[in-house]
């Protein structure tokens, strides 16, 4: 599974191979790979590593023998493998995997869209594994055409010469390769829309500075860093038109958690009578919870705030809140873009109501 490292941007761009189940653990944990998105694919993708072994004479690199972790090298024999044995690396893949991050649904939808993947009828192990294959890429290609249509559905909403603020990433990196929230400014930008882009930086790990600077330089969309408690002073300056902003998880009410800072945004939105839209796939969308307090939000390490690049910011024993995101109420959400429609003003009706949605 090839990655490009998110840490090391926007300093060096260094590609990262993952060979093992543990390592793509690894890297969802510690944001090499991050975006609701895009965790969702590598753990897909990470569920089929798992099965490299077994994919036979279509897997270049075959060895002679493998690895079990009870009993030590084992002659490879693929014919020996059984369905079973796919299905139970499946489900050790799968709970190592739905351990790294509690907070993006993404991630649990990809592992359970591979689970189902893995009862399905076959008639040995190799059929098996191609059909968990063809579902890794499926959730891959269906993603990049979910963000093409969120980026036709929100561009409507963005008119020429707007002032939009962006918070966190949502962009290719985050996701299939295109982008959801910056998806949509994308797609604005190349039908010849003038925009002026604004990035929280987004601490404490610097997403919007590091990450949606980056992607939106590549893009040639003119964009202002600016810190995080910068964002109110922009308001009452009148520099900004609207907020649009990426997901990790949307209840079923439309309360919608994302990184931390969001509310912030959402809330100064609200106060200057500007919209603030969120732009999401279904994927992003749980409808097992009734609202966003029952959104499980992730605390992360002291060090992510009391330290900057390893250098201490703060004095030693410092204590640290560090939540990585919080949940805007659906009463602050002007519309949510997704790639069926726009849900403007959300509630459990309108989302209920989105045609063709699958519980996925
Ligand atoms: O902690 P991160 O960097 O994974 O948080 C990511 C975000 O909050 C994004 O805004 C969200 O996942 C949407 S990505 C299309």
């Amino acid at each position: 599974v090839r990655i490009i490292d998110q840490t090391l941007l926007p300093v060096e761009e260094r590609m990262l191979d993952l060979a093992t189940v543990d390592g793509v653990a690894e890297a969802i944990r510690s944001l090499r790979v991050r975006g609701a998105p895009a965790i969702g694919l590598a753990a897909a993708y990470g569920v089929l590593l798992s099965l490299e072994l077994y994919l036979g004479s279509a897997c270049p690199r075959r060895p002679e023998y493998f690895f079990d972790r009870e009993e030590g090298m084992k002659p490879f024999e693929p014919d020996s493998i059984t369905i079973n044995d796919i299905r139970q690396t499946v489900q050790s893949a799968s709970s190592v995997l739905a351990g790294t991050r509690p907070t993006a649904v993404n991630l649990f939808h990809a592992i359970g869209r591979m689970e189902s993947a893995g009862k399905r009828d076959a008639a040995d192990a190799r059929e098996l594994c191609r059909l968990l294959a063809d579902e890794a890429f499926a959730i891959h290609e269906e993603e990049l055409e979910v963000e093409y249509a969120i980026a036709d559905n929100g561009s409507p909403l963005i008119e020429d010469g707007m002032r939009i603020l962006t918070h966190c990433n949502a962009g290719g990196l985050a996701t299939a390769g295109y982008g959801t929230a910056l998806g949509v400014i994308a797609r604005a930008h190349e039908e010849g829309k003038r925009l002026t882009v604004f990035a929280d930086e987004t601490r404490p790990l610097l997403q919007g500075s590091r990450l949606t600077v980056w992607e939106l330089k590549k893009r040639g969309i003119d964009v202002t860093v600016l810190c995080d408690n910068a964002a109110a002073s922009l308001f009452a300056a009148s520099a900004v038109d609207a907020v649009i902003v990426g997901a990790d998880r949307i209840a079923s009410n439309g309360d919608t958690a994302n990184k931390i800072g969001t509310l912030n945004l959402a809330i100064l939105c609200e106060k200057f009578g500007k919209p603030f839209y969120v732009a999401a796939p279904l994927s992003t969308f749980d409808y097992g919870i009734t609202s966003g307090e029952r959104i499980p939000i992730e605390e992360r390490a002291v060090g992510e705030v009391v330290s900057i690049a390893g250098h201490p910011v703060a004095p030693p024993e410092t204590k640290a809140y560090n939540p990585a995101f919080d949940v805007t109420p659906a009463s602050l959400v002007t519309a949510i873009i997704t790639e069926l429609g726009v849900i403007e003003r959300p509630d459990c009706s309108k989302l209920l109501g989105i045609k063709g949605v699958k519980h996925r």
